[in-house]
């Protein structure tokens, strides 16, 4: 049965993946802490994209942008005019909901606040950038944003770019950060929030080719989506008719997945044509023309933009991997968290506590392995507490030190998907653990 998200988000506080943010003040709506099991997760899935898609390709260099940039960026591209969602409000208790998630009925709404019917169903626009001031005076003239995409930064880094690297056309920048939108109806858990983390890349192309790069970019996120664990009947691709598409995109496709409150957007592919290079250009006078080596050909290219929210993915390896089982008549919990994710690879422990020798050759163990791998300690309780303990925060493997161990220097391995356990050498723990790893997740 799939897990609810009460379920899952009880668990993911209780072992500090991810908490309520400042709790001890009663907590702010939609905000969330990544605790310390939740911050490896995500570092993990950061970092296995950044490998993917920037460190084991040739035609991809990275970026670390500003967040807030100068305020013309935001006019030129668009975002102080477009970036807005249609919006109504109860006009009983002026509660706002986006137009497109109430449910009108012959031009009458019923407020999900309240319960008032409101016969006014005529939107608003309400622009989703976040507004602050710079400088000690709060004064119209130092009104800046905070970025609402990345995409931004890599247009208006694309002269330099080219300028200081080798990078030829086709060729993409990549970046990774927070991003700020003020959602009007945030919610579900950290699907939907006014803060939250992008990984993405601006993918160059020359204006004749943008449809074969579409499809080979569309075909690379379905892999990395793979390559997650996350299984494929679940994830659905859904084109956007063109009155619903951003303002800057000539076709997209949003990645989809069913989530325990409904199918809804995991991931973007848009074809962005020259729409921001073309309006940086006209607006700030940089030059954005493209120059060909080989034919001299003068061109502002066009893009095709595959974006990832972390926190979506976050949210949904953590989905995939939660599975409720009883096995040899006893129930647990475990996140089948695939081996590359998982916040600890390996848990080492003591089968006993009061045998010094003993603990020492475990605490020798675990200081050898932290070099290798993420490693967590656990002397506590009996046995089988510490296995289900590690199986809720999805360690793929347990290495046992008992009394055997001081005789012949072995240890058992449990492995946490099948509970087996193997007896190994300690100097084979980490070949098989490195190559264990390699495994997709169950
Ligand atoms: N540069 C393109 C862009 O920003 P987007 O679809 O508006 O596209 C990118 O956002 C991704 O960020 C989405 O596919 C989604 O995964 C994630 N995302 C968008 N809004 C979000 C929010 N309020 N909270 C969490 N993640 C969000």
């Amino acid at each position: 049965m799939p897990v609810t998200l009460d379920t899952l988000t009880a668990l993911l506080k209780r072992r500090g993946f991810i908490f309520p943010g400042s709790e001890i003040y009663g907590g702010l709506a939609n905000s969330w802490d990544y605790g310390p099991l939740g911050v490896e997760l995500k570092r993990n899935i950061r970092e296995l994209w950044w490998k993917k898609f920037v460190h084991q390709r040739s035609d991809m260099v990275g970026i670390d942008p500003a967040v807030i940039m100068n305020p013309k960026v935001w006019e030129a591209s668009r975002h102080v005019s477009e970036f807005s969602d249609p919006l109504v409000e109860c006009q009983k208790c002026h509660q706002r909901f986006r137009a497109d998630q109430i449910n009108s009925v012959e031009g009458a709404w019923q407020c999900e606040n309240c319960g008032e019917r409101n016969t006014n169903s005529t939107p608003r626009q309400f622009n989703l950038l976040f507004r602050t001031t710079i400088g000690p005076v709060v004064d119209s003239a130092a009104e800046v944003y905070l970025r609402g995409e990345l995409a931004q930064a890599m247009f208006v880094d694309f002269p330099l770019v080219l300028k200081t690297t080798r990078v030829k056309v086709p060729f993409g920048i990549a970046a990774q950060g927070r991003c700020f939108r003020n959602e009007i109806t945030p919610g579900n858990f950290i699907f939907r929030t006014r803060e939250f983390d992008i990984m993405e890349f601006e993918y160059f192309v020359h204006p004749s080719e943008w449809e074969k790069w579409f499809d080979y970019w569309r075909e690379a996120m379905h892999e990395w989506i793979r390559e997650l664990g996350v299984d494929s009947v679940r994830v659905h691709e859904h084109e956007i008719p063109p009155e619903e598409r951003a303002h800057y995109s000539e076709r997209t496709i949003d990645f989809e997945y069913d989530y325990p409150f409904g199918r809804k957007e995991l991931y973007g592919l848009a074809y962005r044509t020259d729409f921001d290079l073309k309006n940086h250009m006209e607006s700030s006078g940089a030059d954005m023309i493209y120059i060909d080596p080989e034919s001299d050909e003068k061109y502002i290219p066009h893009v095709i933009e595959p974006t990832f929210g972390l926190d979506r993915t976050v949210l949904v390896v953590l989905l995939e991997a939660y599975h409720e089982e009883t096995k040899n008549g006893t129930r647990r919990v475990c996140l089948k968290l695939p081996p590359t994710l998982a916040p600890y690879q390996v848990a080492v422990f003591p089968l006993v506590r009061n045998k010094p020798e003993l603990i020492q050759r475990a605490r020798d163990i675990y200081d050898s392995l932290k070099k290798e791998f993420r490693v967590a300690f656990d002397d506590r309780g009996n046995i089988g507490k510490r296995y289900f303990s590690q199986d809720e925060i999805g360690t793929p493997y347990c290495a046992t030190v008992d009394h055997q161990t001081l005789e012949d220097r072995t240890v058992t391995i449990r492995d946490r998907d099948t509970t087996a356990q193997e007896r190994i050498a300690i100097d084979s723990v980490v070949p098989y653990i490195t190559e264990k790893s390699k495994r997709p997740a169950s």
